[in-house]
């Protein structure tokens, strides 16, 4: 059965690790996930954006999701990443999909609290855990570009009156870190993260993580992270991988055999953030 994040992240909470939330766009790399989280006995969060689930089919991704969840032993959750449509997570809700996050961030602050109390007035009717991010993002994560000087980190008085009026499980916070990539090192606010951990009782979740260094991240689990964010770091690999393949092998077509290399690539730095998270042997 598909679980809802809320145990798993109180359990990582409890223990200081982090669940790694992996993004998905296919049968392979969904395997991939699910694979290496079993053999390495983690908890798993299978994350998928709204351009994912529009290409995969929300069906297809809770069907493959239940067959991973029923055939291994490990939590495994399904979550919606980056969704902005409340009526497109209740859909996604009835399908199957066991986790959310409504990501109301470009909104004013009572705007992004209004809409994301009608996400968990619906989610929790079914057990589905909901993220909410407070602060803003940089960077690009599917068709959501945020500019650089359009950063605002999360401010902690805010956030206890955003959790206190939307009743969210679980808070996305704007400390530093950018999805995709970065331009030379991230400067993370790891006071701020101190703060917010302080006044904050609900699990925090770190977005970008890709191309942030192993130690920093670590630091932020050591600070109270307890979900981390992964796709970038996930998907070159893949696709060095299998643009080398069709290099050596111009002629290949048959895509058991040039997916392959790409999810064996994948499955290396999957192993490496389940250690940079230390969720391994948890389960
Ligand atoms: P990265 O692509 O930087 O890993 O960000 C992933 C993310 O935050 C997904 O929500
Ligand atoms: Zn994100
Ligand atoms: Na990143």
């Amino acid at each position: 059965k598909l679980l809802s994040t809320k145990q798993m992240l109180l359990e990582a909470q409890k223990n200081r690790y982090a669940v790694p939330a992996f993004n998905i766009h296919n049968m392979e790399t969904l395997q991939v996930v699910v694979n290496t989280a079993a053999k390495m006995h983690s908890p798993l969060i299978i994350a998928a954006t709204p351009s994912t689930v529009a290409y995969a089919d929300p069906a297809y991704l809770v069907a493959m999701a239940q067959a991973a969840a029923q055939q291994n032993n490990i939590p495994i959750a399904l979550h919606l990443d980056h969704h902005e449509d409340p009526s497109v997570i209740e859909k996604d809700i009835d399908t199957g999909f066991s986790s959310c996050m409504i990501d109301a961030s470009k909104l004013p602050f009572e705007e992004n609290i209004a809409k994301v109390k009608t996400v968990v007035a619906y989610a929790h009717k079914y057990d589905v855990t909901v993220e909410a991010e407070l602060g803003k993002l940089v960077g690009k994560e599917d068709d959501i570009e945020v500019a650089d000087t359009d950063a605002i980190y999360t401010d902690p008085d805010d956030a206890v009156e955003f959790i206190k009026q939307t009743n969210i499980d679980s808070l996305a916070v704007a400390i530093g870190t950018a999805h995709g990539l970065y331009k030379g090192k991230p400067h993370l606010d790891f006071d701020r993260l101190q703060a917010l951990r302080k006044q904050i009782d609900i699990p925090l979740v770190l977005h970008g993580a890709s191309d942030v260094p192993d130690d920093m991240v670590q630091k932020t689990i050591e600070l109270g992270i307890t979900k981390v964010n992964i796709a970038t770091d996930l998907k070159i690999p893949f696709s060095a991988a299998v643009k080398d393949f069709f290099q050596n092998n111009p002629t290949a077509s048959d895509p058991r055999k040039y997916m392959t290399p790409g999810k064996e690539a994948m499955q290396k730095i999957v192993e490496h953030k389940i250690n940079v998270c230390k969720s391994a042997n948890r389960y």
